[in-house]
């Protein structure tokens, strides 16, 4: 199904909580484009990593995060695959050492900056679904459609320890607890852009909810509200 008028869909919620599952399927059936931001910053924490940046060197990282020419190419089936300087990186993208550094680097308010400057650029193209923390509130704040996922801890721990074992990465529950609970606390009490929900967010807690689920729960807003606007649009002629 495609949604002639191109709207702009924004995603936010913690880790585990099903965004980018739920992103990249409503990007397909929608035919619009898909944005993964937490892969610019994963990107940004892992050229640093690899290079030996100091992850509190703010002016480095934030050059970095201009710089870095993060390639993504789509599988049929939806799935991306990311290459930096042409390597491929999407495994190393989402790796243990990743998760435990990305928030470090995304809370610098200048990494934050230039990555936000690449965001809205790319969200001027419109028919895009967005994820990440502050999509809602910070990078698309006039969206047509904003929803903020959530699932209980445990909920989350499996499903981050499930995706790190389909990478080859075998984790622990307790070891995943631990990188899941600091992650959120470093992205909702950080200064710049801390993780919640926008005002006006639909709320959807995903615990008990299969990914169609999800999925067909956020179609559904944008079908209504590509209905609403086309319909205002019939009575104000
Ligand atoms: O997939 P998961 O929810 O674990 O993480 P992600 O969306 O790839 O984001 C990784 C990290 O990047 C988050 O924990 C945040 O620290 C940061 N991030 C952010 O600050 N703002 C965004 N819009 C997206 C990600």
């Amino acid at each position: 199904m495609q949604i002639m008028l191109k709207m702009q869909v924004a995603i936010d919620g913690p880790a585990g909580s099903g965004k980018s599952t739920a992103a990249r399927q409503v990007a397909k059936q929608l035919g619009y484009l898909y944005i993964d931001t937490g892969a610019l910053y994963r990107a940004v924490a892992l050229v640093a990593v690899r290079q030996g940046v100091d992850l509190n060197d703010s002016a480095t990282l934030a050059n970095l995060a201009k710089s870095i020419d993060l390639e993504v190419r789509m599988q049929p089936d939806g799935s991306p695959v990311y290459f930096i300087a042409g390597k491929e990186v999407t495994d190393a993208l989402r790796s243990p050492e990743i998760n435990d550094r990305v928030s470090q680097v995304a809370k610098l308010a200048a990494v934050r900056e230039r990555v936000t400057e690449k965001l809205q650029a790319l969200g001027d193209e419109k028919g895009i679904v967005m994820d990440g923390r502050d999509i809602g509130t910070v990078v698309l704040p006039s969206a047509d459609i904003k929803v903020f996922l959530t699932a209980d801890l445990a909920t989350r721990v499996q499903r981050r320890q499930q995706e790190l074992s389909n990478r080859g990465f075998f984790v622990s529950a307790a070891r995943v607890e631990e990188e899941v609970r600091q992650r959120d606390r470093e992205d909702a009490n950080r200064q710049v852009a801390p993780l919640k929900p926008a005002p006006d967010a639909c709320v959807v807690d995903t615990t008990n909810l299969n990914p169609e689920e999800v999925v067909s729960t956020i179609v559904e807003l944008a079908k209504q509200r590509a209905q609403n606007r086309t319909s205002q649009g019939r009575n104000s002629r």
